[in-house]
């Protein structure tokens, strides 16, 4: 049976758009989830009929407490899997182990090269040729988890932050819903560090 699907997203929200895009990663998305109330993932998912939930971090006096409420009501829909599209924050350890290792991230550089929330302005500053995006698995580090799928970006003379980002969310867009689907699909086996993808 195919594991119901979460999608926690702050931003503008053109990997959640991916997502919704892919017919199977669609049957199976219950819900979308953000920490922000102006967050164009919310929108997005509204317009596909998708269950838009505010999570606003302001209702509560810890990460921890946030995290354990966000985890119940993920709970409560059934979900299984939870992709982080573009989500600015970092889980807390109950948040991984409720979950584990059914959390998936995608993150603008090749891990674990550039971890963090600059990873594309980091890349250009440090001069490298080539750069790319990393779909991972979450696990209690930040941007740390074993990795699902990697592919390379080059760097093109006279890039700005914007226009590499935008190469590299093209990229994203493709590699996202392949490796959430395959999460649908039950193909992934954890070995340790190790992703291998079965069938
Ligand atoms: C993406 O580049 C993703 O790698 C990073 O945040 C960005 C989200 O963009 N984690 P969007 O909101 O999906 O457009």
């Amino acid at each position: 049976m195919t594991p119901v699907v979460a999608v926690l997203a702050s931003g503008r929200g053109t990997n959640l758009q991916a997502l919704l895009d892919d017919e199977v990663v669609a049957a199976a998305l219950a819900v979308v989830v953000s920490d922000r109330a102006d967050a164009g993932a919310l929108d997005r998912a509204g317009a596909r009929g998708v269950e838009a939930l505010l999570h606003d971090p302001a209702g509560f006096s810890s990460r921890e407490e946030h995290d354990v409420a966000l985890v119940e009501v993920l709970r409560g829909l059934g979900v299984e899997v939870v992709c982080l599209a573009g989500y600015m924050r970092i889980l807390t350890t109950a948040f991984v182990r409720a979950f584990w290792p059914r959390i998936v991230n995608v993150h603008p550089s090749l891990l674990p090269a550039f971890p963090g929330a600059h990873a594309v302005r980091d890349a250009l500053a440090w001069g490298v040729r080539v750069t790319g995006c990393t779909v991972h698995l979450v696990d209690e580090q930040v941007d740390h988890g074993p990795i699902v799928a990697q592919e390379a970006v080059d760097v093109r003379p006279g890039d700005s932050v914007e226009s590499l980002h935008e190469r590299i969310k093209a990229v994203e867009h493709r590699l996202l819903p392949a490796c959430v689907r395959l999460f649908c699909e039950g193909r992934l086996v954890v070995e340790g560090r190790c992703v291998r993808v079965t069938g």
